[in-house]
């Protein structure tokens, strides 16, 4: 049996060689989060009221005493802290390099595509993901979250649902018929598919979280500086368009604006995963 050390060795080793063979396969999605990592943290508002809900459902478990963390798509690091005191080891994974040199984790760091992870079978006592896996095929890297994960091993997933930013979504609408949200899947397809695998348990809870903005534009502008932006399938020309823009900025507030404040709601449909191999 491995020791952690001798397991960390392996992990290393193994994502050089990932890392120089991922060199030319960068994804819009990886574009938008290499150029944000910088601005992320004073933006992540969601990412951090989410983590923190997600981190709360851990905290039964915490008796358990961790060896071994693994936070996937980890960012610059929101949750290193409190994962690390959680953990004796805590491995931060992240595709984009940027966010990786924002993450304070001074254990181990690993570039990795989470659909192809570059760990061992049966390594991790623990997986936490927070708003990574709506970016990926969700299938893909839950069959990979449950291959490196020890028998009796938990993760704790959250993620998006349709209908997250719907005011958005509406808004674009009375404009054209283009894709300007990311589409989610939807909580059916994902219960199908956790349902087909062998997880011991699984448990699913679904959350709304609402922020205010002073306009349209300031929310499109978060969505950027968080590189939450990427719409997988739109075309370059529908981002544009200052008549276009106009047209959906003025629908955003004729249909949703408050009226004593005359902030613009941004509403997220969130749902937590807890599963345990
Ligand atoms: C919204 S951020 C969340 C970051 C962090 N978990 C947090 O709570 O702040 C999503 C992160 O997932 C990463 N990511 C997206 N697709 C990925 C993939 N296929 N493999 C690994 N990381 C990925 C992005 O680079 C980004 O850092």
């Amino acid at each position: 049996m491995k020791t952690a050390f001798q397991q960390n060795t392996d992990i290393k080793m193994s994502t050089k060689t990932y890392s120089q063979s991922k060199n030319d396969d960068n994804s819009l999605v990886q574009q938008c989060f290499n150029s944000s990592a910088t601005t992320y943290q004073q933006r992540a508002v969601l990412q951090k009221d989410l983590g923190t809900d997600l981190l709360k459902t851990l905290m039964p478990a915490v008796v358990n005493n961790r060896e071994i963390i693994l936070d996937l798509g980890c960012g610059p690091g929101l949750f290193s802290q409190p994962l690390s005191e959680l953990s004796e080891h805590l491995i931060s994974l992240d595709a984009s390099l940027s966010m990786l040199q924002a993450n304070p984790n001074s254990q181990t760091k690993l570039t990795c595509d989470s659909h192809q992870l570059s760990l061992l079978d049966n390594c991790v006592d623990l997986v936490f993901s927070n708003l990574m896996i709506q970016w990926c095929d969700f299938e893909t890297v839950v069959n990979e979250v449950y291959r490196v994960l020890k028998p009796g091993g938990e993760s704790v997933i959250s993620t998006l649902l349709p209908g997250s930013l719907y005011e958005l979504q509406q808004a674009w609408q009375v404009v054209d018929d283009d894709e300007h949200i990311h589409q989610y899947q939807s909580l059916h397809t994902i219960q199908d598919c956790l349902a087909n695998m062998n997880w011991k348990t699984v448990e699913t809870q679904t959350k709304r979280y609402t922020y205010y903005y002073e306009s349209a534009r300031a929310l499109a502008r978060e969505l950027k500086s968080l590189g939450a932006n990427a719409v997988k399938g739109r075309s370059s020309k529908a981002l544009c368009g200052k008549g276009k823009w106009l047209a959906m900025e003025s629908a955003y507030v004729k249909n949703f604006a408050d009226p004593a404040s005359n902030l613009l709601p941004a509403t997220y449909r969130a749902l937590i995963i807890k599963l345990k191999k």
